[in-house]
């Protein structure tokens, strides 16, 4: 089955003293963690993402600030308004992604299931949408 793109809520220990939130393998993030990356000082009006990845999983997080995500499944456009740093979006391969209306001082965390491979990117929105007529 093709996984889908979803909201992941992290689960929130709340106390007096503020807010912790946790994102675990096999608890609410569902591969194996390799590589964390983060997004700061986004001037505005600048977009992020803007490719798919062939084998990467990420799950992104708005730690800071809000940001809108927009997936694209090669069928289906849709976009979600990340701006709580408990909620994080799963997004999976063959998944046209972008980051777009980042808000000031926002951070996006991705946690991503491989390590740093340009060979797994796909930047070219037409390669995307042939390849993707070869997935599942
Ligand atoms: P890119 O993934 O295109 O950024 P975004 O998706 O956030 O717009 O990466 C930008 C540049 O940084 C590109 O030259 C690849 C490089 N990069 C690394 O070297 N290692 C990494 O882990 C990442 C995520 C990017």
């Amino acid at each position: 089955m093709i996984k889908k793109c979803k909201i992941i809520d992290l689960p929130i220990i709340a106390d007096q003293r503020g807010n912790l939130s946790i994102a675990e393998e096999s608890q609410a993030i569902p591969f194996p963690m390799k590589r964390i990356y983060y997004l700061y000082d986004v001037p505005t009006g600048a977009a992020r993402g803007g490719h798919a990845h062939k084998e990467m999983e990420s799950v992104i997080i708005a730690l800071s600030g809000s940001f809108d995500v927009i997936v694209d499944d090669g069928k289906k456009k849709e976009k979600f308004f990340m701006n709580r740093p408990h909620y994080g979006i799963y997004v999976p391969p063959f998944t046209w992604r972008e980051i777009v209306n980042f808000s000031s001082n926002s951070i996006a965390l991705a946690i991503v299931s491989t390590p740093y491979d340009e060979a797994d990117y796909i930047r070219e929105y037409e390669s995307f949408k042939d390849q993707i007529k070869n997935y599942g």
